[in-house]
């Protein structure tokens, strides 16, 4: 989304004016809530014992550990990473998981760039003493580097990935006290000075409605688990519609030990199929008809591996992705049959957990508000959520499209003091991909993820000069770690025609696999045009129309900071305008070639007043009656241009002709 220049520079004044509002409180030493600028129906039940939800759903373990709950917090300078505080008490209580930035954490503050995390933890004394013990973290932005008992055991950049450290050697006597010391020291720019890092919508230094209170620090869950000395480090697991299972378990060794793989039957845990397989290399096995995964059934089988003396449980859903040509046009193919995907803008912020939702409820939630009036897909925009959000997904059938989180959009030019400039130095590009391939790896086994896409309305992504355009060398970088899903490589100008998508951002109309389209961004016009023939026409962005709400309900109760592309200044009119953009986005599917759509929004986002429900999850602004006949009414109309018996399967297919698209 982007506003016009005098816009967004409007906001940024009023939003520099706001800085300040959020209410500081003295140090505390206790844990304490504090009161920010709107909670939710879940905040005064988190307490002090967060997210107690076993947090990887796809390697899962008996003998695990949660170390969730009230840490000691310390804001400090640059300099101190190589001398942990170690035996000293923390100043300050935060509550881990949670951003410092939220009113959860306790502290709801912003701007401290260093900062030292602490916590004791015992290893439970049935967990077998031959066995070793991981350390592992959801997510901690950006940069942790962690000592266990005064000893450094590792360090991790990127804010959105998993890591796990083995701290067997580093542990204290197991004597069942609280032995063990440990210290995360955590850096995180977002984006100061001239840093260029994954951030999506976090910012420190941009005004305007669209950019959002940062995270820094631990904001995923953060535990210990027992696994003896060999073990599964990583199950990669692709199904399809065929009943092919092609896995590769990792396991720590490195050499080819063998596993037994178990499918279970539905609602039980007897064997439906069991194979045999040697880690770290991919095995491919069949099952006999398994129930097929769709968005209105999705049927997941649970899963056990054993290799050697350890064993996990995970699970799947069978299904195929593909793209084929049906009556002359590009479609995205589920299960070899064209699937018209409708779907949100969701971008994963709450009031009182900022990047960390305030417990897997609050989570599903959103989902569910989402399912019921008939949405069949997500658009993750440019962040990455805890495993659970994809399990919940999975479970509730969503088809979604992942956004890798973007980079600023743009920095000061030096040599010109109006310009600006995208990408700065080779590093920055470097550590985008580097992180790109992370998300891809850790988020590849489920089932409900059916695109990748790489940029974002091309925000960090290199100019027009820059070729070769970075976008195929990365669209083949996806496709060769995930062969099994779609790519969107741009969405929203500025685009060259890589990746499967041709995608359109536009305000509050629709201009969906259309030969019409407004000129925006900085290519020349031919890289923006709304349709492109040889790729699937897709809307992934629009609507965006608000309703400014009273004090209770919003994030900021000064009005003229509550903002959308369009106001509407009744939940009547708010349903009608949206409605009519929506009935213009199927007639595009009845006209031309239009395959998905994605409204913006979820949920409003602090100055963003768009959202089908209100920042607080409080208000629903849906007529659901309405929207659902509505958007049922999408799906109807793209079945009449769905014929999957002339569906072509596979990827390389030859140009769908315009003659074909326009009836
Ligand atoms: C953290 O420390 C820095 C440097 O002393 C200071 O500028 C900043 O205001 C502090 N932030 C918080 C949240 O305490
Ligand atoms: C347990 O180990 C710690 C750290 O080594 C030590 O301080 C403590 O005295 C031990 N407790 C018992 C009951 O042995
Ligand atoms: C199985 O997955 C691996 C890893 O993604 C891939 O290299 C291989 O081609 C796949 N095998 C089949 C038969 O699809
Ligand atoms: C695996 O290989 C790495 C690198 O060669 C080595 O450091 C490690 O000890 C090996 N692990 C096992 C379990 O053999
Ligand atoms: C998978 O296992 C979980 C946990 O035991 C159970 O709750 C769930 O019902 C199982 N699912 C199926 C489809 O059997
Ligand atoms: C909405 O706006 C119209 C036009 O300004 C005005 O007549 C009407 O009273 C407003 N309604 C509400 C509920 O504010
Ligand atoms: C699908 O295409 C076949 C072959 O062209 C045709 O016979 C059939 O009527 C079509 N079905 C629909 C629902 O349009």
């Amino acid at each position: 989304m982007r506003l016009p220049g005098a816009v967004a520079a409007l906001l940024a004044s009023a939003m520099l004016a706001k800085c300040s509002i959020l209410p500081r409180q003295a140090h505390n030493t206790g844990y304490q809530l504090q009161t920010g600028p709107l909670d939710t129906p879940w905040t005064a039940d988190v307490g002090t014992n967060p997210w107690p939800e076993h947090p990887r759903p796809k390697v899962q373990r008996e003998q695990w550990k949660n170390l969730n709950g009230v840490w000691r917090w310390r804001n400090v300078t640059a300099g101190q990473v190589d001398n942990p505080p170690k035996g000293e008490t923390l100043e300050r209580a935060v509550l881990v998981p949670s951003c410092p930035e939220s009113a959860l954490s306790g502290i709801m503050e912003k701007g401290h760039l260093y900062s030292w995390y602490q916590t004791t933890f015992d290893i439970p004394a049935d967990w077998p003493k031959e066995n070793r013990v991981l350390l592992n973290f959801g997510a901690v932005d950006y940069e942790a580097t962690v000592y266990v008992n005064g000893q450094k055991v590792g360090f991790h950049r990127g804010g959105y990935f998993e890591f796990t450290f083995d701290v067997t050697d580093y542990l204290g006597s197991n004597n069942g006290s609280r032995s063990n010391e440990l210290l995360v020291h955590v850096f995180d720019p977002t984006d100061t000075d001239r840093y260029q890092i994954p951030i999506g919508k976090q910012t420190l230094t941009r005004g305007g409605m669209i950019w959002y209170t940062p995270c820094t620090g631990i904001w995923q869950t953060t535990w210990l688990e027992s696994v003896p000395n060999e073990y599964i480090t990583k199950l990669d697991l692709a199904a399809g519609a065929d009943g092919n299972v092609n896995v590769t378990v990792h396991s720590s060794g490195n050499s080819s030990s063998p596993y037994e793989i178990i499918v279970h039957e539905l609602g039980s845990t007897e064997a439906f199929a069991t194979a045999s397989g040697e880690s770290n290399k991919p095995f491919v096995f069949e099952i006999d008809s398994p129930d097929l995964w769709t968005p209105n059934s999705p049927t997941l089988y649970n899963i056990t591996v054993i290799l050697g003396s350890d064993s996990i449980s995970s699970y799947t859903g069978f299904r195929t992705i593909s793209r084929g040509v049906i009556d002359g046009v590009q479609r995205p193919l589920l299960n070899g049959e064209f699937e018209f995907f409708w779907s949100p803008l969701d971008q994963g912020f709450w009031p009182d957990g900022i990047y960390t939702p305030p417990s897997v409820e609050a989570m599903r939630h959103d989902l569910e508000q989402l399912k019921e009036v008939g949405f069949n897909a997500v658009r993750k925009h440019i962040k990455v959520e805890p495993a659970l959000y994809y399990k919940a997904a999975d479970e509730l059938g969503f088809l979604i499209i992942q956004d890798m989180p973007s980079l600023r959009p743009d920095l000061p030019d030096p040599n010109n003091g109006c310009g600006s400039i995208r990408l700065e130095g080779p590093e920055a590009q470097q550590e985008f991909d580097r992180q790109l391939g992370l998300m891809v790896e850790q988020l590849k086994s489920y089932t409900s993820i059916f695109a990748w896409t790489i940029y974002n309305e091309e925000w960090g992504q290199a100019t027009d000069e820059a070729q070769p355009w970075p976008e195929f060398r990365l669209t083949n970088l996806v496709r060769s770690l995930d062969p099994t899903r779609l790519v969107n490589a741009v969405s929203g100008w500025t685009d060259h025609t890589a990746g499967d998508f041709d995608d359109n951002h536009h305000y509050s109309t629709p201009q969906c696999g259309s030969p019409f389209w407004s000129v925006q961004g900085s290519g020349p016009s031919g890289y923006n045009s709304a349709y492109d023939p040889s790729r699937i026409g897709l809307q992934g962005e629009f609507g965006g129309v608000g309703q400014q709400l009273p004090s209770e309900h919003a994030w900021f109760s000064d009005l003229s900071k509550q903002t959308a592309y369009e106001l509407a200044n009744t939940t009547e009119m708010w349903n009608y305008r949206s409605i009519q953009n929506i009935v213009q986005l199927r007639e595009q599917i009845e006209r031309f070639a239009c395959s998905g759509g994605v409204w913006t929004q979820t949920t409003d986002v602090e100055g963003e007043v768009n959202g089908l429900l209100s920042y607080d999850r409080r208000i629903n602004r849906m007529d659901k009656e309405l929207w659902s006949s509505t958007i049922q009414s999408l799906y109807d109309a793209a079945a009449k241009r769905g014929n999957s018996s002339v569906a072509v399967e596979g990827r390389n297919i030859g140009l769908g002709g315009m003659q074909n698209v326009f009836p």
